[in-house]
């Protein structure tokens, strides 16, 4: 169901039982207003009532005919009002009671004329007295009846008060607690959805592209989520393809960079054997000898670059191993150790202990290192200091090789080529592949290299690789 759905229905619900509980109070309040109208009425006549027992007992005393006279126009008064508010009293108190009551006041109007055709007549003590409790037994009885249906009707206002009471006290419960339950079902249902976006948007920008779901609730959450994962396929489709135009990039720099580096020594050779060709007379033994160690030099300098080449293709085929950092390093001074005593560099190390392990290709970080040492000691020149540092950052979970030079630094402008193929500012001997090929070789193994440089500090090199418990394969390996 429709989250908008779902919010109609509960303010439907909700207005219904608002609209039931409205007609249950207000024909609650109309009864209270009939039975309220008629004790008015009825105090009314009682308050006449009272006043003709009153007239009749001046009668008793005084026996004046003129008292009965009044009693008679008093239940005459009585009867047309009574008869004025029939409907009302019918609504109230019901047809046989209104019924009761005209035909007590009739009875006593029936009193009344008997008392005075008595007197009229001049009956006996004996008749007088009887006709007399006859009146009195009459008034009593239209008396008290009034009376009664009047206090029957208050204690019934009373109690219709006392259940209207109950009554809306525990609607207002209901719709309570209705509402309460709708609002934490629809709160509930968006805020699941929601949490489940948050999760996957954070997982997208880590890099996985897993969908939320394969199915999603029919609802506007339902279409976030499928918007959110359509989102998550075009960003990772995206990235295949910037993936894919860099590689072709870096494939195209790396063509043109081999077909012009092998052309320079190969156009030598060519050229050098068509010369050789030419003078081969006139030549002596040793300008033949120098002829050929130049070609033998051109073919050196193809041989690296070849070298280099294979170097990068087999980065691919790596042999990880758990292995620590510190022991690659080590492994690296041995290999410059003598490079560094010969350009009279000082050595200054500053590994630390108890570095967490790495998961690597022991060969591949090593040429890492033996590019980045072989470049510094070249920077440095005839003297120099040169630094290696290892240390763990816990933030990121990773390792870190620093490897620092005191040499000439490099130049603002070129900083950002020195990772492209080829790229190099050497002279002689120089094929601009060493650093093109470590940072691929880190990159694979999940980590990076960065370089900070300055003329009068010399440079710095950092390579991160992440610690072994962060690899999934080598903590697969270990468990
Ligand atoms: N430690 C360093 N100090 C100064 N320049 C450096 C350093 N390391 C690298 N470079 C610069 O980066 C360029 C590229 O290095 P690299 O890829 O190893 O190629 P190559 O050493 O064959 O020139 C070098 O030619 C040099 O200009
Ligand atoms: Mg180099």
């Amino acid at each position: 169901m429709k989250i908008t759905h779902k919010v109609y229905f509960s303010n439907a619900v909700l207005i219904a039982l608002i609209v039931l509980i409205s007609a249950f109070a207000l024909h609650d309040l109309d009864q209270i207003l009939t039975k309220f109208r008629f004790t008015v009425i009825a105090d009314q006549l009682n308050a006449s009532f009272l006043t003709m027992r009153l007239a009749e007992k001046n009668y008793f005393l005084y026996g004046d005919l003129d008292t009965l006279s009044e009693i008679d126009e008093m239940i005459g008064t009585a009867t047309s009002s009574m008869e004025a508010v029939k409907a009302d009293i019918i609504r109230a108190v019901g047809h046989d009671n209104y019924k009761k009551l005209n035909r007590k006041l009739v009875a006593y109007g029936h009193r009344v004329d008997e008392t005075r055709q008595a007197a009229k007549e001049g009956v006996g003590l004996e008749g007088k007295r009887r006709t007399q409790m006859r009146l009195r037994l009459a008034g009593r009885h239209l008396k008290e009846f009034s009376e009664n249906i009047t206090e029957m009707e208050r204690d019934r206002v009373g109690r219709i008060i006392a259940g209207s009471k109950t009554i809306l006290f525990y609607s207002f419960l209901g719709v309570v607690f209705f509402a309460l339950f709708f609002t934490y079902l629809i709160v509930n249902n968006i805020g699941l959805s929601l949490r489940k976006v948050v999760e996957f948007t954070q997982m997208i920008s880590r890099g996985n592209y897993e969908k939320i779901a394969e199915r999603y609730p029919n609802n506007e959450m339902g279409a976030v989520i499928s918007a959110v994962n359509t989102m998550a396929e075009d960003l990772q489709n995206r990235e295949k393809e910037i993936l894919q135009s860099k590689r072709l990039a870096s494939i195209g720099i790396l063509v043109a960079g081999v077909a012009h580096e092998l052309n320079n020594p190969l156009n030598n050779i060519s050229m050098m054997a068509q010369t050789y060709v030419e003078v081969y007379e006139n030549l002596q033994k040793e300008q033949r000898i120098e002829f050929m160690q130049r070609v033998e030099e051109e073919t050196e300098r193809l041989r690296i670059i070849i070298k280099n080449l294979l170097d990068f293709s087999r980065a691919k085929e790596r042999h990880l191993v758990e292995n620590k950092a510190n022991n690659v390093v080590q492994k690296t001074i041995a290999l410059v150790r003598n490079m560094l005593n010969i350009s009279n560099i000082q050595l200054q190390l500053d590994l630390a202990d108890d570095l967490p392990t790495i998961y690597v290709d022991e060969h591949q970080v090593q040429q890492v290192l033996v590019n980045i040492t072989t470049n510094a000691i070249q920077a440095m020149g005839d003297t120099g200091v040169l630094f290696l540092r290892s240390h763990y950052i816990s933030d990121v979970d990773e390792i870190e090789i620093e490897v620092r030079d005191t040499g000439s630094g490099i130049e603002s402008k070129f900083l950002d080529h020195i990772f492209d193929p080829f790229f190099t500012t050497k002279e002689e001997g120089g094929t601009g592949l060493g650093l093109w090929v470590s940072y691929g070789i880190i990159k694979n193994h999940g980590g990076n290299l960065r370089v900070e440089s300055s003329a009068d500090d010399g440079t710095a090199f950092f390579i991160t690789l992440p610690s072994c418990k962060s690899v999934k394969e080598c903590c697969n390996g270990k468990s």
